[in-house]
């Protein structure tokens, strides 16, 4: 008995084990229900009772060791690549899956490179504003429905503090704080109380723009939002200007864009118009500049204002802007490939 566990001891010892199989087959060969270690101890108790002692520790050994050597084998086969030979070390790496960026802000980066080619610089105010800086100093008068508690959220009343309902508010800030010339952009996020619905949401983004110097004329307006459109929008788009009416603006007008879909021949996209309405623009008014600080005799100057759900709808026939809120990851993989 003493010779067979000795010859199964060094058998054990010089066995060779490659993979995470062959480990399996070990365990089998020397501890499975039929395997050589089973032999032994059915054995044993022919073993004379004055050997016992000394035969069963050897065998309780010899166990343990087998036990041992299974347990090396296997966290090495398993923490490692079992087949050596089979790695690639040429092979380009999995691909990571990474995150797309949100329509929204494609569409505002994309608004606001082209405007910063012009020499816009851009700018940002609070959203959380006091009445003067969304209404008064804006030419708002007082008994103006945007004005009412329907339309705009009101967080503290006299002094009237509220949530901006544009980003003209942030116009206000900058010709309070600079010296003309003032050529700026301000993106921002804005809010108005409104029922939620596929065409209208109580919280949407706006791009707002401001030029103000001497003799700045509507023809650098129809020019400025000429080549912004053509930039957006495509290189054959036309524009036309609609006369229109803000509080700050004189005069105003409302720009629209050649359909880029059918190029103006008429869609469902542009309700067969062939003209898609983009944004809101006019002279700023001089009570406006005045209100600010800024000489209305010496400096004029104009603005603009664009809600980005609209274009980015345009751009990417998004019929939905309740979409762009829920932030349901099926949508948001759609603008992976984009910018
Ligand atoms: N503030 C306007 C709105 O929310 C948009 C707008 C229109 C901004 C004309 C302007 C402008 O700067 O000149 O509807």
């Amino acid at each position: 008995m003493n010779t067979r566990i000795e010859e199964l001891r060094k058998e054990i010892i010089e066995v060779e084990i490659n993979s995470l199989e062959e480990v399996e087959k070990f365990k089998i060969k020397y501890l499975g229900r039929k395997g050589l270690l089973q032999d032994l101890f059915e054995d044993f108790k022919n073993v004379p009772n004055e050997l016992k002692k000394e035969v069963g520790k050897k065998l309780n050994e010899l166990k343990t060791e087998i036990t041992q050597i299974i347990e090396k084998y296997t966290e090495e086969y398993s923490n490692t690549i079992t087949n050596k030979s089979s790695i690639d070390l040429t092979s380009t790496p999995e691909p990571i899956a990474i995150g797309s960026r949100h329509p929204i802000a494609l569409v505002k980066n994309e608004i606001c490179d082209i405007f910063h080619r012009l020499g816009f610089t851009i700018s940002d105010g609070p959203e959380v504003e006091d009445d003067w800086h969304v209404f008064s100093a804006l030419n708002f008068p007082a008994d103006h429905p945007a004005r009412d508690m329907q339309d705009t959220f009101f967080i503290e009343k006299d002094p009237d503090i509220l949530l901006r309902t544009h980003t003209s508010s942030i116009q206000v800030r900058i010709m309070e704080n600079t010296k003309p010339p003032i050529r700026t952009i301000c993106p921002g996020r804005v809010f108005r109380n409104e029922a939620v619905s596929a065409r209208a949401h109580c919280i949407f983004h706006q791009i707002e723009g401001l030029y103000i110097d001497e003799k700045v004329s509507f023809a650098d307006l129809k020019q400025t939002l000429l080549y912004f459109a053509k930039e957006f929008f495509g290189t054959n788009s036309q524009i036309r200007l609609r006369p229109s009416y803000f509080p700050f603006t004189e005069p105003s007008a409302e720009m629209d864009v050649s359909c880029s879909i059918c190029g103006g021949k008429g869609c469902m996209v542009c309700k067969h118009t062939g003209w898609l309405e983009v944004l809101g623009c006019g002279m700023v008014d001089p009570n406006v500049l005045d209100s600010c600080g800024i000489d209305s005799k010496k400096y004029s100057g104009f603005a603009f204002g664009m809600g980005i759900e609209r274009i980015t709808m345009l751009k990417y026939q998004v019929k939905d802007l309740r979409l762009y809120f829920e932030n349901d990851v099926r949508f948001l993989q759609q603008f992976q490939s984009a910018l």
